[in-house]
Parts: structure tokens; sequence; C-alpha cells
């Protein structure tokens, strides 16, 4: 089901890509609603195959890590090129591992942003390869979405929730009324939470990616032994500010190092960890009163965090809110969950042209608006279901039904 690969496991799986030229999807495998995934965002070349949007038949992960932790963090140039020599054979791999042809599936799906735009390009230009020649649907998909729909593949809660998204590019907290509206309560001014624990690492010495790392040390370092700074901004802002903390740390280096005092590392990764995981926990905290008995999803690379989780555990108890986080392998990038975030647009029959581009800045509002999507009947058809609203609606519980037949909506452009 899960996998990693490495060059040479992959070696000769290029040929399950190779498909009829052109052929046709087969309506009645389309019903199981199987998407072929890629993600290449950042430093991982990803590919799955999710049917139904909640259930992995096969997620195919390979790292660039050991890469790039030569240079200490993510080398732009040296993820595209890596993406490049890695993309046949992990789209292969995730068709092959899951035991399905390419005409056996319903569409492909792809970030397309945001993210390291050289990076974005390969995965982009690899599933519309893949999508024409085989005659499916392309799904573009923002990485965030991937990020929250990946407790999805794990039994996570309905809508309405309340998400925090934690990676190495991203901290956000966000309202999901429903699978097509994502309202942003907050999000960083500056540095997200994972860079803040990468940059902090690297100040001590310790190799990308520095999460893991300073987690790790944190284990048996004192949390209050150096005070340092939590940024809470205004008083009802859920936006969240990690600059002045990492100064914080190096200036703490830097004046330890004038005095030719030494510190304890495993202290100051504690200590750091406590000031990040107290605001992200307490803004949360914040964002759930607002949205009283809503469950609270934490995704992203950072939710792998131990402190997190712990404190978590406890404001939830304290606070009475259910929060629950994806299993480990979902929460770092991966090809499934954005396969799980294809879905909901997919049963809509919203799909995206082939002259979709990378975006490195793209926007979760515009995403969510449906802005660049087009939207096909014969699709909706395909599907089983009902268009009865426009996506990004702030209402929008109706949608698609699935299953039902009755008059169609107007459909906003016709293709396909
Ligand atoms: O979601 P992700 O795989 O990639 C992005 O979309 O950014 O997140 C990677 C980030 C890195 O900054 C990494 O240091 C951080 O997640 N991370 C952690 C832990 N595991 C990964 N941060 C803190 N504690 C961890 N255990
Ligand atoms: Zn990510």
């Amino acid at each position: 089901m899960e996998g990693t690969m490495d060059g040479a496991a992959m070696a000769g799986k290029d040929s399950a890509l190779l498909g009829k030229t052109g052929a046709e999807p087969r309506a009645g495998d389309q019903e199981e609603g199987l998407i072929l995934a890629v993600e290449t965002s950042c430093d991982e070349t990803a590919a799955a195959v999710v049917e139904g949007g909640t259930r992995i038949r096969s997620n195919i992960v390979s790292s660039q890590i050991a890469i790039h932790r030569r240079f200490g963090g993510v080398v732009p140039e040296v993820a595209s090129r890596g993406h490049v020599e890695q993309i046949t054979a992990v789209m292969a791999a995730a068709l092959e591992d899951a035991g399905v042809h390419p005409q056996d599936l319903a569409a492909v799906a792809v970030t397309y942003g945001p993210g390291l735009v050289g990076a974005l390009l390969v995965g982009l230009m690899a599933a519309k390869t893949f999508a024409w020649v085989h005659g499916l649907p392309l799904i573009g998909v923002h990485h965030i979405v991937g990020h929250l729909f990946a407790h999805r593949l794990a039994g996570g809660p309905e809508p309405p929730w309340l998400a925090l998204v934690v990676s190495g590019g991203h901290t956000e907290l966000i309202y999901i009324p429903n699978d097509h509206t994502f309202e942003v309560l907050g999000r960083t001014r500056d540095d997200a939470a994972g860079e803040a624990f990468d940059k902090t690492a690297r100040a001590l010495g310790l190799p990308y990616p520095g999460g893991p790392q300073i987690d790790a040390l944190a284990s048996s370092g004192d949390p209050e032994r150096y005070p340092l700074p939590r940024s809470w901004l205004e008083e009802e802002s859920l936006d969240f500010s990690f600059s002045g903390l990492k100064t914080a740390v190096l200036n703490l280096l830097n004046d330890a190092r004038q005095r030719g005092d030494g510190v304890r590392p495993e202290d100051v990764a504690a200590s750091f960890q406590a000031a990040v995981v107290e605001v992200l926990v307490e803004k949360t905290v914040r964002a759930v009163r607002r949205y009283p008995g809503v469950p609270v999803v934490v995704a992203g690379g950072v939710a792998a965090n131990s402190a997190l989780r712990r404190v978590m555990d406890r404001r939830a108890e304290e606070e009475g809110f259910l929060w629950s986080a994806p299993p480990l392998a979902l929460c770092t990038d991966n090809a499934a969950m954005i396969a799980a975030a294809a879905w909901p647009r997919l049963s809509r029959g919203w799909f995206h042209g082939m002259d979709l581009n990378a975006r490195a800045n793209l926007g979760l509002e515009a995403w969510a608006a449906g802005t660049g999507w087009r939207r096909s009947r014969r699709m909706i058809r395909r599907m089983g279901g009902v268009a009865t609203e426009s996506l990004g609606s702030r209402s929008g519980h109706g949608g698609i039904r699935m299953g039902q037949r009755s008059v169609e909506a107007p459909v906003a452009s016709m293709a396909g």
C-alpha cells in the first residue's frame, strides 16, 4: 500500500506507464473513482492511486532529503532535477502497486501550487502528459488543500472542522464548513512553523530537515531553561509570527559564544519547541472558542512533533474539544492526500484544461473559488451526481448529490 523508493528499486518500472494512446476511460471503472495523483511541490517525488477519495490503493514517496541534507536545505534546481529523474518511475510504481491500468482511472490529480515553481512544473508536465495520452480529466490541486484532506484517508472528521496546517512552507488556521469552502482565520506573517524549526536546527548545527532533530533533542532538554518570546500579535488575531523567536534563538547562541559560555543544545531545542508549540496550540484554542463543538485536525509535517501532540492532548481535554492528526506518513508530503483533495472536485465535474500552469504562490481562496476551473456535464453524469451550486459558495452544503438524479442546474462553462 505505502512505500518509499530509491532509484535502484524503480528500475524497469516505466513500462506500466505505457498505455494505449488516447484510451477512453471505461465508465464502469470510473464509478470506483480511481484517481492517480502526483505531488512534486518541494523535495518529495510522490504518486498515489486513491479510490473514492478515501481508500489508498498505493502511495509512493521518493524522498530527496538525503540529497538536500548536503546543502543544509532544499536547493530548488537540485529538487527539479531529482523530480525529473524519478517521476516516471514513481508514477509507474503507483499504478503497479495499486494493480491499476491507466484505462481504469477516472482522473489525474496534480499539485500545481504553491511550491517551488521548477519542482511543480515537473509533476504538472508528467500529469498533463499522462492525462492527455490516456484521455483523462486533469484536476489541479492546491498543496495545502492536500494537507487538509490527508485525514480523510484515515477516517478523520466530516465538515465542519477546523484545521491547523503546520508545514515547512505554511502555518494556517482554517475553518472548513464544507468540502469546498476554506475560511482562513489566521496565517503566519513571516516564517512558517516548520521553517522556524529548520532554521533553529541549522543554527544548532543539526542536519536538514531540522524539525525531527529538534523534536528528538528536546526530549532530553529543559523547556524552561531559556525564556524565549511568544508572539501573540493583536489580542483577537489568529495570525502567527515566528521570526522574532528565531532571532531570539540566534541572539542567545551568539551571546553565549561571545561570552565563551556554552549552551546546552537540548535545552535550547526544548525551550524553542515549547515557545512554538504554546503559540500554535493557544491560537488553535482561540479558534475553537469561535466555533464551539467543531473538531480540530492538525496537518502538515510539523503535526509529527511530539510536544505539539502532547500539548494538544492536554488542552483539548481541558477545553473539551476533539482533535486528531493523520498518521505520520500522511502528515508529510505525499500524493495520496492530493487525490483525496481532488475527489470532491471530480465528483462535481470540475477539472482543469491542458493550459494549467504551475503557480508558486497559488492562493487558497482563488483555488477554492474555482478560478481557472472548467466544468463538464458529461463528467458530472459519469460520476452519477447532479450539480446544484457553484464552487466556493459559503453556504455550500448541497453540491453534488451522488447517486441521485434531478434537474441539472446551469453549468458555468462547458468543456468535454
Ligand atoms: O508538510 P511537509 O512535509 O512539507 C511542506 O509542505 O513543507 O513539512 C516539512 C516540515 C519541515 O520543516 C520539517 O522540519 C517539519 O515539517 N517536521 C517537523 C517534524 N517532522 C517534520 N517539525 C517539528 N517536529 C517534527 N517531528
Ligand atoms: Zn507540504
